[in-house]
């Protein structure tokens, strides 16, 4: 075989072959295939676009490029869920310990922030004492005890995505719906997942700015999960304003323990419903998603969701006074201001990318992968779209160990827009099943 035929073929909008896309992601992996020719293929794939069949015979070429999890130790459908990046997004927090106080096991892998979107890890980190090196050993004993445990990425999952990743990075080749959907689902895949919940953000601050790009990248990993045997559902929820009202990693722990007390801001505490019926259905709770979501909803009302967070906190090495004492736990900022609103009226929009990059500049986010956070950095929004306000009320508070400039806050009130009126914004587009 050679790469330059498979080229031409995908160049002329002939269908590849299981075995020519199994050949061409193990060359490239292994080096044989150059990154010259991977750039053409990726450009190729992104005018000429994949198949259904090539979209999930790449996502398994993908997976079978590096290790694969074994989950099979942990008793039950083990779901996961994955998120297209957002700004402030605060559900895993949440819903790792409320799906498995319904008795779902949840075993996650999760990385670091980059950028303007934030990591899980670096959040749990935020918790003294807590620690996300787990032993293979330890994860799976956790899992089964608490039915919950998260862990930092380790092993040589998906190889051939890094590399294809860093290459449309550089060639304009990013925005490809089959080469996006193949991406995120040979991770989840790798990563063990028997069954897989996906949350496409739509909007200002997420990679698929119309909703019809978001249902078109749903649609083809839920067939891309159902066709390689794993149950896959999708929400397509709105990123056009941050989730929540905290955005930094130990302000989001706070804003997750009190969503978790039942008390927490309407959109994120209705996302996780949301996306917590589906993981808990799929993992075999109710005969609906309406049962599934009843019994999560209980479980926010009578404390079990909290304690189950306590627990987890608990058993992986972090304070678990953080519960009742967040304020104390966690880290603090030695400097903070207000930005306050010039003017009164109704907040119409608040520009989610942009207010991601103010967080990451007070120090909350990472510039480069090597690049040190600040965890008790980032921004708390008193008000989102809809919300009334009069002039000299204050918009949001901004948290940072460095001296902050008064340039963040110019950010923040050139991209937190007041009108006379507003339109709602829906928080839950559509889901695809
Ligand atoms: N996220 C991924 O993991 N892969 C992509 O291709 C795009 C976003
Ligand atoms: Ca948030």
């Amino acid at each position: 075989m050679r790469m330059v035929d498979l080229i031409d073929k995908k160049q002329h909008n002939i269908e590849l072959t299981e075995q020519e896309i199994n050949w061409m992601i193990q060359g490239y992996t292994e080096g044989t295939i150059p990154d010259y020719q991977m750039s053409a293929m990726a450009m190729a794939i992104y005018f000429n676009d994949m198949t259904k069949a090539e979209r999930s015979i790449l996502t398994m070429a993908i997976v079978e490029s590096g290790e694969q999890i074994d989950l099979s130790d942990i008793e039950g459908v083990k779901v996961d869920k994955h998120s297209t990046g957002g700004v402030g997004d605060t559900t895993t927090l949440v819903l790792a310990p409320l799906v498995a106080s319904v008795g779902v096991p949840v075993a996650k892998m999760s990385g670091r922030g980059l950028g303007h979107t934030g990591g899980t890890i670096d959040k749990l980190e935020a918790i003294p004492g807590f620690n996300i090196e787990l032993s293979k050993e330890a994860f799976v004993e956790l899992v089964n005890k608490n039915k919950v445990a998260v862990v930092g990425q380790s092993g040589n999952l998906t190889p051939a995505d890094k590399k294809l990743y860093a290459l449309r990075d550089v060639t304009g080749t990013v925005e490809s719906i089959p080469l996006i959907a193949s991406s995120i689902m040979s991770k989840k895949i790798a990563s063990g997942a028997d069954a897989i919940v996906l949350d496409v953000k739509t909007g200002a601050g997420a990679f698929m700015k119309s909703v019809e790009q978001a249902r078109a990248l749903a649609e083809s990993m839920v067939e891309i999960g159902n066709t390689v045997g794993r149950n896959t559902m999708a929400v397509i929820s709105d990123m056009s304003q941050p989730l929540g009202n905290a955005i930094g990693n130990g302000l989001e722990v706070k804003e997750a323990i009190e969503t978790l007390k039942g008390h927490g801001p309407e959109d994120l505490t209705e996302l996780c419903l949301v996306l917590g019926s589906q993981m808990a259905y799929l993992g075999g709770v109710g005969n609906s998603l309406e049962e599934a979501r009843a019994k999560l909803e209980e479980n926010l009302q009578n404390g079990k969701a909290l304690k189950a967070f306590e627990l987890f906190v608990e058993s992986q090495g972090g304070d678990k006074a953080v519960v009742d004492r967040p304020e104390e736990i966690l880290p603090t900022a030695e400097h903070s201001k207000e930005v306050l609103a010039e003017q009164s009226g109704v907040v119409s929009m608040i520009v989610a990318d942009q207010i991601g990059i103010a967080a990451m500049k007070l120090g909350a986010g990472r510039e480069t992968k090597e690049s040190s956070i600040d965890l008790a950095a980032g921004l708390y929004l008193h008000k989102k779209v809809g919300d009334k306000v009069e002039a000299g009320e204050s918009l949001a508070t901004l948290y940072s160990n460095k001296p902050i400039s008064e340039e963040v806050k110019t950010t923040i009130l050139d991209n937190m827009h007041i009108s006379q009126t507003a339109a709602p914004l829906p928080l839950v587009h559509d889901i695809v099943r």
